[in-house]
């Protein structure tokens, strides 16, 4: 089955003065499993391509599969739905709720579902247990360096069992040895199973994808594997370059 599924894609944003095509015709396939990251000069429709994938916004025409879902033309309540029930968003700057534990942030996509009990708890611990945050279960962010901030962000993003998820320049903010770990453990998740997507504007992040989407100027410019043998070279340089402690 296809994570997502894209045909057509247009996204115009109509101003007052002109209309700006930001995507013009955008036509790819994510496999489940897959690991792409999605590159492109300033302007040339990532974040549009982000937000209509995570359904912040609607296209203006073509095809967007999710899953089984079609959400071309969902309206906004069935995408806000979607959105906090299909996706797992991991952004730049965390947003994490400062007043709330490491648990508590997992916990808060299911608190918007009502789901608070004892077992949706324990899947929040398990999860921050996973991205290695055995020894902070009740610290607050504050408390936290910004990688193990960026470990809860995944940990939450984890918490629906989600499509895939949506990472948008999520090492922007890290060191490079933070950055390291935080792509080893994507590595780990998609080993797992999971789907990953990313924004990213730098070489070295989208050389440890399996895939990289360009775009220029709203349009598909290349679609590339990457090879994984140059794909296990660039995981042990970063490793190498920031040994664990
Ligand atoms: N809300 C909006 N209203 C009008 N135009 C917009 C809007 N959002 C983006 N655009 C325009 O759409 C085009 C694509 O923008 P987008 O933000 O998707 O680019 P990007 O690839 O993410 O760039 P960057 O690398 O700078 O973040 C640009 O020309 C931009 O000016
Ligand atoms: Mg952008």
């Amino acid at each position: 089955m296809h994570a997502c599924s894209i045909r057509n894609l247009t996204k115009e944003y109509v101003l007052k003065s002109e209309t700006v095509r930001a995507l013009r015709g955008v036509s790819f396939d994510v496999p489940e499993g897959d690991y792409v990251a999605i590159m492109g000069p300033s302007g040339s429709g990532k974040s549009t391509l982000l937000n209509l994938l995570g359904c912040l916004d609607q296209p203006s025409d073509g095809e967007l599969l999710l899953g089984e879902d079609n959400v071309a033309r969902m309206t906004d309540d069935q995408l806000a739905e979607i959105r906090s029930r299909r996706i797992g968003f991991v952004f730049q700057s965390y947003n994490l709720i400062q007043q709330l534990t490491v648990v508590e942030n997992i916990q808060v996509p299911l608190y918007y579902q009502g789901k608070l009990g004892a077992k949706e708890r324990q899947r929040c611990i398990d999860l921050a247990l996973r991205v290695g945050l055995a020894e902070r279960l009740t610290h607050r962010p504050m408390q936290l360096s910004g990688g193990q901030q960026q470990r809860v962000a995944i940990a939450r993003s984890l918490v629906n069992d989600p499509y895939f998820i949506l990472a948008d320049e999520a090492t922007g903010n890290l060191d490079s040895k933070t950055t390291a770990e935080i792509l080893a453990l994507f590595d780990e998740l998609n080993n797992e199973g999971r789907t990953i997507i990313m924004v990213t504007h730098e070489d070295e992040v989208a050389a440890r994808a399996k895939r990289v989407v360009r775009l220029r100027d709203g349009l598909l410019q290349s679609d590339e594997q990457n090879d994984p043998a140059e794909r296990a070279e660039a995981a042990a340089k970063a490793l190498e370059m920031a040994p664990a402690e």
